[in-house]
């Protein structure tokens, strides 16, 4: 825990354009919708995409003056001190400010990470109840997780499977109790090629050797790239007042967004999944 109440949930990889941000924000909207309170930490600082789709939704509701639920938000950049202890010193202040401000008075804290460590990141993760890695379903971001030989075999863990962890001994050490790791598949195509099998299978053989669970995740689909200037996730599309005909597709992305939801087996959740 984050504190005094907060589940805390970060959402990371070691690797930009893996759909953090797009799934950060669907988790968000799918536990405001379930009638929980949510804060949001942006600590992509440089990018700021999470903050720039909160944004997007704030205006949306402004002119449309639609209900549509929101979290408080923060964003957290960078240190701009020069001297690394200082800075990194500055930056835990302020992160750790945020979470026990948060902790305070939301359910859940979801905290969307940039696309490459710094010590903003690892002090996400020793804080994390629950952590959500998003890949693609290339060889390069399985590389991340673990590192393959020519054949396929497990030759070393990869360079996030390795920053979790670490993160994962400290959190023992701080909070005494580990973290859930949720890996999940992201724009996966609706062709059964025979490099998604092996992926799926690679994955699959060694989520107990590093300590994760696989969930399925989200397909590729154009809907999830259009909603961000609206500020909406799929979840939203089905509000009458929106009066959007909704296409299979969209039907679709909605129920793998809720089979997302329970696969994170996240605390208080029971019968509101219903009601996503
Ligand atoms: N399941 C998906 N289907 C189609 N496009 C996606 C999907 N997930 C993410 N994208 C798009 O891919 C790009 C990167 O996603 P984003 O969530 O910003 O990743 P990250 O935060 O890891 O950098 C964005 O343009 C986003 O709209
Ligand atoms: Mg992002």
């Amino acid at each position: 825990m984050a504190g005094a109440g907060a589940y805390l949930i970060v959402v990371g990889n070691e690797k930009g354009g893996s759909g953090k941000t797009t799934t950060t924000m669907h988790v968000v909207i799918a536990l405001l919708r379930m009638g929980f309170r949510v804060g949001t930490i942006d600590i992509d600082g440089r990018q700021k995409s999470l903050s720039r789709y909160m944004e997007n939704r704030w205006r949306m509701i402004a002119e449309t003056k639609r209900k549509l639920g929101v979290s408080e938000h923060r964003v957290i950049v960078r240190s701009k001190l020069a001297d690394p202890a200082a800075a990194a010193a500055d930056e835990q202040q302020r992160l750790t400010a945020a979470l026990e401000e948060f902790s305070a008075r939301q359910d859940f804290i979801v905290v969307d990470c940039p696309g490459s460590e710094n010590p903003l990141v690892r002090l996400a993760h020793t804080f994390a109840d629950t952590v959500i890695t998003p890949i693609n379903d290339s060889m390069m971001d399985i590389d991340l997780i673990v590192e393959l030989d020519s054949r396929g075999e497990v030759r070393a863990p990869g360079i996030y499977a390795e920053m979790v962890w670490e993160q994962r001994q400290e959190r023992l050490k701080t909070h005494g109790s580990g973290l859930d790791w949720v890996v999940m598949r992201n724009r996966l195509t609706q062709i059964g090629d025979s490099n998604k099998r092996m992926i799926a299978d690679r994955l699959d053989g060694v989520s107990k050797l590093l300590g994760f669970r696989l969930a399925v995740g989200l397909s590729e689909r154009v809907i999830y790239r259009q909603l961000f200037l609206a500020g909406l996730t799929i979840l939203d599309l089905q509000d009458p007042d929106l009066a959007v005909k909704e296409t299979p597709s969209h039907l679709a992305a909605r129920q793998e967004v809720k089979d997302l939801i329970r696969a994170l087996r996240l605390p208080k959740l029971d019968s509101r999944l219903e009601r996503l």
